[in-house]
């Protein structure tokens, strides 16, 4: 595995999203064994770092990462999870990561993303609380998620903002335009969501052509494009144990760079 640093943070280039593991919106325990099972031999495969919300399947994403790293030596876990933007107030996020911790059998996380901002809940109310929880050793690293760049600026007169987290691919690539230069020189880490665009980019002809040439499928050019940009690391999620694997083999494809251009500029 390949990592990056931000600041004191050192995070694995790709990990694996949870987004609908345990229901989406709403919670779904009927797959719980699967699910479990399929985190579990991801650990194995080599993912070091997991993704979750407190939002997914309304805890349930969190439950089953928390029976299925109960396996694995935590010490060797990068996990993540984030607060959903109706918890925002100092005490609402104070409790809305005990709850995380408990369903995640873990005293710590390694990094907590305020999910989405709420303008209703000022953001420095927010920001201390979280500060906090550093202070108390229950998180090793705090960020945000899906803010603007005028938010994250306010997020970082307040606490030292470690990661953020958006959307980013082959076919979404406004954020190079401004927020990512920017978290670059901030060494701020970018964690690109969706970076499969939820598997519908799989068919761009870009990414064949490369596939051909590299002997690789789209799906590791496409998230190879993405860690070959500087500070920036992904969490893909795949129900595949297949797919979990040739996703972390992407980590170690080099990309010529004319061909990291050719991908970035046709976009
Ligand atoms: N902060 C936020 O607001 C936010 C928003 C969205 C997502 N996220 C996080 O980001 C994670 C990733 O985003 P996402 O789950 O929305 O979408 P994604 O990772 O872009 O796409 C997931 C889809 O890609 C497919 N896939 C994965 N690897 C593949 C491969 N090697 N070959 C072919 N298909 C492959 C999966 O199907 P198979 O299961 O068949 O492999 C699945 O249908 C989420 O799970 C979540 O943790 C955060």
């Amino acid at each position: 595995m390949k990592y990056k640093t931000a600041g004191s943070m050192r995070i694995p280039d790709i990990g694996l999203g949870t987004w609908g593991i345990g229901g989406d919106h709403e919670l779904d325990d009927s797959h719980e064994k699967e699910e479990i099972d399929l985190i579990k031999n991801a650990l194995v495969a080599g993912v070091e770092h997991i993704d979750t919300a407190e939002y997914y399947g309304q805890g349930q994403a969190e439950k089953i990462v928390g029976k299925a790293i109960q396996y694995s030596e935590r010490g060797k876990l990068f996990l993540t999870t984030k607060v959903w933007k109706d918890n925002l107030s100092y005490e609402g996020v104070i409790s809305a990561m005990e709850r995380s911790l408990q369903r995640l059998g873990t005293e710590y996380v390694d990094l907590y993303l305020v999910h989405w901002p709420n303008p209703d809940i000022p953001l420095k109310e927010t920001m201390n609380a979280m500060k906090q929880l550093v202070d108390m050793g229950k998180a090793k690293h705090i960020g945000v998620s899906n803010f603007s760049l005028q938010q994250l600026k306010e997020a970082q007169q307040y606490y030292t903002i470690a990661a953020h987290q958006i959307e980013f691919n082959i076919q979404h690539q406004e954020p190079l335009r401004e927020m990512i230069p920017f978290c670059q020189k901030q060494d701020i880490m970018t964690i690109a969501y969706k970076p499969l665009g939820r598997g519908r980019l799989l068919d761009d002809p870009r990414l064949s052509a490369l596939a051909q040439k590299y002997g690789v499928t789209n799906a590791q050019i496409a998230l190879s494009w993405l860690v070959s940009q500087e500070n920036v690391v992904t969490i893909p999620l795949s129900r595949s144990l297949v797919h979990v694997k040739e996703n972390l083999k992407s980590a170690e494809l080099e990309l010529h760079k004319e061909d990291i251009l050719s991908l970035t500029k046709s976009s």
